[in-house]
């Protein structure tokens, strides 16, 4: 009989741990190892954890690379906790035979949802008008302060048509918006109008930002697509804050290039408190929450365990990033 195969799980799962939670799923299935602290494990914990294992069920801010799976022979299948794996080395699993799986789809209106609370809020100067009444500085009413900027009937700029950047686009009818759109290609039945990029950027007054985080999108929200947007325009971000250059949205945002930001991204990830980002007028900042919900992180655990079980069986995974590792791993 063939032994149970081990799986290091590289932080405690959403869902709890009772019969058919999404830990208990795996517990069912294999010998767990479970690194229970809410702080990622460093690189050399993950290979030592690693080692023994045939499969990983990792979060965004586990870098899994060639030199892990060298340290990792056994690793069969990794599961990443996220529907972005720009912390995953692809082509280092494929050419290994390692199956990548991620969590599409379940996140979708979450984090959808969580784009049109920063857009309102960046629009409304929420986080303003909070401290101003918190810090005492919430005089009689008058007609010219605080001003935002109208969102019904204004324009939406989406950059990266996925299914998220679909859904801030269907949330954006209720708002009776134009919506624009930008990507690789036109996509059939897509919420909205493709556009150039630098029509959209000129006509948008707000643009967000949807695009996974490649070689290709790495630091494309730079000066020069700052300089493109209108004054008042406000940009969002809840990709990844790799596809923005931060000093530039920092800049952009002094010298009133921009009208302000709504990010739930950035680069690095946790912002230390004293960077200058942070100092920056007219922005609105959360700390990576666009998935956060209680539901939805269920869903996503129970979709990134059936990959890695579905791996470990020598299934395909529905969710597979690799379907080259198949073939790969049929030579082994
Ligand atoms: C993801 O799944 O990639 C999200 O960033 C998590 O919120």
């Amino acid at each position: 009989m063939n032994a149970r195969p081990r799986v290091f799980i590289a932080r405690r799962l959403p869902g709890g741990d009772a019969v058919g939670s999404p830990l208990a799923r795996v517990r069912d299935a294999a010998e767990v190892d479970l690194w229970a602290d809410d702080a990622p494990p460093a690189p050399d914990a993950l290979r030592a954890h690693g080692a023994a294992c045939d499969g990983l069920l990792t979060m965004l801010t586990d870098r899994v690379d060639g030199a892990l799976l060298d340290a990792c022979p056994r690793v069969r299948v990794v599961a990443n906790l996220a529907v972005g794996y720009d912390n995953i080395d692809v082509p280092a699993c494929t050419e290994r035979g390692v199956l990548v799986t991620n969590t599409p789809g379940v996140l979708t209106d979450t984090t959808a949802d969580m784009t049109w609370a920063l857009l309102m809020a960046a629009a409304r100067r929420l986080p303003e008008g909070e401290r101003a009444v918190r810090d005492g500085e919430w005089g009689p009413w008058h007609p010219t302060w605080m001003l935002g900027h109208r969102v019904t009937g204004a324009t939406l700029g989406i950059v990266g048509p996925g299914r998220i950047g679909a859904g801030v686009a269907r949330r954006a009818r209720a708002f009776e918006m134009r919506v624009l759109y930008h990507g690789r290609r036109e996509v059939p039945d897509f919420p909205g109008e493709f556009a150039p990029l630098d029509q959209l950027l000129a006509e948008s007054d707000y643009v967000s930002v949807h695009t996974p985080l490649t070689p290709e999108t790495a630091g494309m929200c730079d000066t020069a697509f700052f300089a493109r947007m209108q004054p008042r325009a406000i940009f969002i971000n809840t990709s990844r804050g790799g596809v923005v250059d931060q000093a530039a949205l920092t800049q952009a945002l002094h010298d009133g290039v921009i009208g302000g930001a709504g990010l739930d991204v950035t680069s690095p990830e946790p912002l230390p408190p004293d960077d200058p980002l942070l100092a920056a007028p007219r922005l609105v900042i959360a700390p990576h929450l666009g998935s956060a919900t209680d539901e939805t992180r269920t869903k996503m655990a129970h979709l990134a365990v059936d990959g890695l079980l579905a791996g470990l069986a020598g299934e395909r995974p529905t969710h597979l990033v690799n379907p080259e590792a198949l073939a790969v791993r049929g030579r082994r």
